[in-house]
């Protein structure tokens, strides 16, 4: 076929060493065994290597992948993370997002821009690098966050938190932060309840042989005892739901797969953790990153899976470290492989990166990424578990979701189901951040309120009462100081109006500027927005205009209009988005106006 490739431009050495590092990976090939897939792997390894991915490179990687430049440049402009015009090898991505705003994340910016100069534009030390807002990098425990990466052939990447300006210009003088500093139930004294943190900070994440002596790799001995009929009855006994949002039986989702009669099966793990203030899944992985390869081994056995895949966050660079090189120790040992334990079990476990994209989170906008395809996310039905990955049947889960299989296996779905409530079953880990004494991830069994769990973190700082909560992320809802009392359960939470979501707390106090944050909210919808469908492209944009004059007290007619106008916008897109993104996209901003009265003070016209 013509490619049309871009004429004149030509790979230099260095990104063509980069672009075969990605083709000659040794992924495995999809059913029609075309290269498609090695798209954004080429691309990013571009990126890492130079810093920008050049028409050149482009026609290198499309020659080697068999896709026309003008489709593979749809895809590099997708991603955050890709840059297409030339730029200095460094970039610093500091977090403007709404924890990090309440805690110096706006200084930050302005630091930079004293430093470097404006957004986007080289400076700092010789021109060597540019730096740009990002939304959550998902370290909101640690506020505030920055990303650095530096390309070159030993690219580097860190994510630093709490951030100074003087740590993002020399990143390698700073010393590393204490490990569990994200978990304090982990910490001393140890909460001995946890279950699905209950290695983290006890085990090497480096070894398999540190895994087994605390425990590991024993469910999935069982699961291959049990088999994999009765490994679905537990799951299903277990009335274990979803934890990446939208709380859907996992049981049935698992047991959809297993029937499907197309072939291959693949199992999918959702580890985008976007969603700002949610950053459960980047400490399971790094903490425990044997135990999600244990459970997606389970979880292939049980719905006919040989080959998996787990779809990392592009900011998370600690996690996919540690989950590689777990994934190759899992090799050494059996536990992945051909024979898997000894057993003639074949199965396979791949890692992909994302590209800063929020909506790939999204389960079918996950799909399209892996396949090389925009993060778009396609209409459904078809649902994943008849047509997912390469349009096969496909099991997809949240991270958490996954570590849970391990004690359903251990000991039987119907005792897992007595924890927590008839509607919630089991453990969750709730996101503690903003004005909280310690932020971190909690883990507590369901049926917890609201309360209890901001005396964990111990409570405002200097005693007050929070002026808003937001719950779920900018997805979820405010609430307020008068419903402390809620219990934190997928039932409780929708009785109150509200969502658990991803779990998280966001915290605000009387200092938070929650009209700012509202309007940050709504930024980062407007941002995030693919476009592909119009009630959510122009539903965010008009929620974010009617928002910016409501804050300069400028609205068009009244500030009642106003508010009518946002309550339309918010019913079209709600009702008429094809995906959660859209349907979700007002949700947080309603809530202000209608639980927070925020917009309507005194003195408004
Ligand atoms: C815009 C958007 C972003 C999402 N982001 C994530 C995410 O980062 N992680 C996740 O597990 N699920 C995310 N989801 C939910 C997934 O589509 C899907 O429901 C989930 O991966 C299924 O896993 P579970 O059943 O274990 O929850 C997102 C959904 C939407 C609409
Ligand atoms: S709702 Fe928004 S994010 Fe989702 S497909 Fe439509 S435009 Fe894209
Ligand atoms: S890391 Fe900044 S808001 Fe989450």
């Amino acid at each position: 076929m013509d490619l049309h490739k871009i004429p004149g431009a030509f790979a230099t050495a260095d990104e063509r060493a980069a672009v075969e590092s990605a083709v000659a990976s040794g992924a495995a090939s999809p059913p029609d065994g075309s290269r498609r897939h090695l798209l954004l792997p080429a691309l990013l390894a571009v990126q890492r290597r130079v810093g920008w991915v050049s028409p050149g490179a482009l026609n290198e990687i499309c020659g080697r992948l068999d896709v026309a430049p003008a489709d593979a440049y749809g895809v590099l402009s997708f991603y955050a993370l890709l840059a297409h015009e030339p730029g200095p090898r460094g970039a610093i991505h500091v977090c403007d997002d709404i924890a990090c705003r309440t805690r110096g994340g706006l200084e930050l910016c302005a630091a930079m821009e004293k430093e470097i100069g404006p957004e986007g534009k080289p400076g700092g030390p010789g021109g060597g690098v540019a730096w740009h807002r990002s939304p959550c990098l998902v370290t909101c425990e640690r506020a505030p966050a920055a990303l650095v990466q530096v390309a070159g052939a030993e690219p580097r990447e860190a994510g630093i938190a709490p951030a100074r300006a003087k740590d993002l210009l020399t990143p390698a003088r700073r010393p590393e932060p204490p490990r569990l500093s994200a978990a304090p139930q982990a910490r001393d004294p140890r909460d001995p309840k946890l279950r699905l943190l209950r290695r983290a900070g006890l085990v090497d994440p480096g070894s398999f042989e540190s895994y087994r002596a605390h425990g590991g790799a024993t469910a999935l001995v069982r699961a291959i005892e049990l088999g994999s009929d009765a490994v679905l009855r537990e799951m299903i006994a277990s009335k274990l739901l979803g934890r990446g949002g939208a709380a859907f039986p996992t049981g049935r989702k698992w047991e959809a797969v297993a029937k499907a009669k197309a072939w291959p099966h693949y199992v999918v793990c959702n580890a985008d953790e976007s969603e700002p203030g949610t950053f459960k899944d980047r400490v399971l992985m790094e903490e425990d990153p044997f135990a999600l390869i244990e459970a997606m081994t389970i979880a292939a056995i049980a719905t006919g899976c040989r080959q998996g895949y787990i779809y990392i966050r592009g900011e998370y660079p600690e996690a996919a470290r540690r989950l590689a090189a777990a994934i190759a120790e899992s090799r050494r040992f059996g536990l992945l492989g051909p024979d898997v334990m000894g057993k003639g079990i074949d199965f396979n476990l791949e890692i992909r990166r994302g590209g800063g994209a929020y909506i790939c989170g999204e389960e079918t906008a996950l799909f399209n990424s892996i396949e090389g395809f925009r993060g778009e996310p396609r209409n459904k039905p078809p649902f994943p578990v008849e047509a997912g990955l390469f349009g096969k049947p496909t099991l997809i889960n949240n991270v958490e979701t996954f570590v849970n299989v391990l004690d359903i296996v251990l000991e039987g779905g119907e005792a897992f189901a007595r924890n927590g409530t008839p509607g919630s079953t089991g453990t969750k880990l709730f996101c503690l951040s903003g004005a909280v004494a310690r932020p971190g991830l909690y883990e507590v069994v369901f049926g917890a309120t609201l309360r209890s769990l901001l005396d964990l973190a111990g409570g405002v700082p200097g005693g007050g009462k929070p002026s808003a909560i937001l719950l779920g992320g900018a997805a979820g809802s405010f609430v307020t100081a008068d419903q402390l009392d809620m219990p934190l359960t997928f039932e409780g939470t929708r009785a109150a109006g509200t969502t658990l979501g991803s779990g998280v707390i966001m915290v605000f106090d009387a200092k938070a500027d929650l009209e700012e944050i509202v309007l940050r909210i709504a930024s980062f919808f407007r941002h995030e927005s693919c476009g592909q469908c119009v009630p959510c492209r122009i539903g965010t944009e008009r929620q974010e205009e009617i928002l910016k004059r409501l804050g300069s007290r400028r609205p068009h007619g009244s500030t009642g209009d106003e508010i009518g106008l946002l309550a339309d916008v918010a019913r079209a897109m709600t009702d008429a988005s094809i995906c959660g993104l859209g349907q979700t996209a007002a949700a947080a901003v309603q809530s202000s106006i209608g639980r927070l009265g925020l917009f309507q003070a005194k003195g408004r016209s």
